[in-house]
């Protein structure tokens, strides 16, 4: 699980700094990988209004956003903005990050293009002000709620605290680590209590992939959907892409994974309920039960549509089936 912090102070020992490393040392706490963007050191530049991604589905703009914080947005299971108030809103640092995610607002509205985690990615606000007022956040959760909309999260939780000026100075607030703890508890057991479901393939590059964006599709975030390849490919094929995104699925920022990694940082809490082995070669034990789909992996795809049309009609059986089978309630 991966937790992504968007810290939007540019002080070092700020509020915001104190909130965000609290909120990921309690999620790292529950097995979770974070890391943290600073968005004042960033060179990225403000949206040009180009509308390029609303037509073309990218951003020309040539700077950090391409591909690596796009990728790392697109790959989070939680985002979680951190900013102070400034002006009865987020501070110019986040709000420059914020704009240039019109580019997935582009590609989800615009070119109609679904991210297949739009059922489960959740977005977090955590912010501070000094005033008192009744509407000093009114600002910063609009931003975020349609910052949140424009990445395909949930909005799951927002913390914030007024009358805190000083660096450093919210964390004596009473409750305030109370909060953050219970917090990202609900954060972490929203993903981490689902059942799991992990596609094994070779490469993690194409059959994979395809099974895995079909099935988050299909179960709408309910279950948990990983995939990884026993010696992952580094790039997902391109004519996977292209299909899929014909097919109105958006896998654009998706990369193949490694099926020691995904061990190592998935199933530390949980073992997977169910392990669907799409390679002919033999896997280690994950926990769970195994099932094999004879995919022909020995071969190259010749044609994509023929193969993710098998894929996609295992996995409609396969989800129906799964959720009588282990989700409850
Ligand atoms: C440029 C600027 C604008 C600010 N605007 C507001 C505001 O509109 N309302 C408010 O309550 N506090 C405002 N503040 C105060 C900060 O929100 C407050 O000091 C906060 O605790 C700073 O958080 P940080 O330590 O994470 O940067 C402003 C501060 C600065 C520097």
């Amino acid at each position: 699980m991966f937790v992504l912090g968007l810290q939007g102070s540019p002080r070092k020992k700020g509020n915001s700094v104190h909130l965000l490393n609290r909120f990921l040392a309690e999620c790292e706490n529950n097995g979770a990988r974070t890391r943290v963007i600073q968005m004042d050191g960033l060179d990225i530049q403000p949206c040009k209004e180009l509308v390029v991604c609303e037509k073309k589905g990218f951003c020309p703009i040539k700077d950090e956003m391409e591909p690596r914080i796009y990728g790392l947005i697109r790959t989070a299971d939680v985002v979680v903005l951190a900013s102070p108030v400034f002006f009865y809103n987020v501070s110019a640092q986040a709000k420059i990050l914020i704009d240039r995610c019109q580019m997935f607002w582009g590609r989800r509205y615009k070119m109609k293009l679904a991210d297949p985690d739009a059922g489960s990615r959740q977005g977090v606000l955590l912010a501070v002000g000094a005033s008192g007022g009744k509407r000093l956040f009114d600002g910063v959760k609009l931003t975020a709620h349609y910052f949140f909309d424009a990445i395909s999260a949930r909005f799951a939780e927002s913390l914030t605290y007024k009358n805190v000026e000083a660096a450093g100075e919210v964390m004596s607030v009473p409750g305030v680590d109370q909060d953050i703890q219970q917090a990202a508890q609900r954060v972490m057991d929203a993903v981490q209590k689902k059942p799991t479901l992990v596609f094994v393939s070779k490469k993690d590059a194409c059959r994979g992939q395809i099974a895995a964006a079909y099935a988050k599709m299909a179960s709408e975030g309910r279950i948990r959907v990983l995939s990884a390849g026993i010696d992952p490919a580094g790039e997902i094929q391109a004519d996977t892409r292209d299909f899929l995104a014909d097919q109105g699925v958006d896998i654009k920022y998706g990369q193949p994974r490694s099926l020691d990694g995904l061990m190592a940082e998935e199933f530390n809490k949980q073992p997977p309920s169910l392990v669907i082995r799409m390679t002919a070669d033999a896997i280690p034990a994950l926990g769970g039960e195994t099932q094999f789909w004879d995919m022909d992996d020995a071969q190259d795809v010749t044609s994509v549509a023929s193969l993710a049309e098998e894929i996609r009609d295992r996995v409609d059986r396969l989800i129906s089936d799964f959720q009588s089978r282990y989700q409850s309630g």
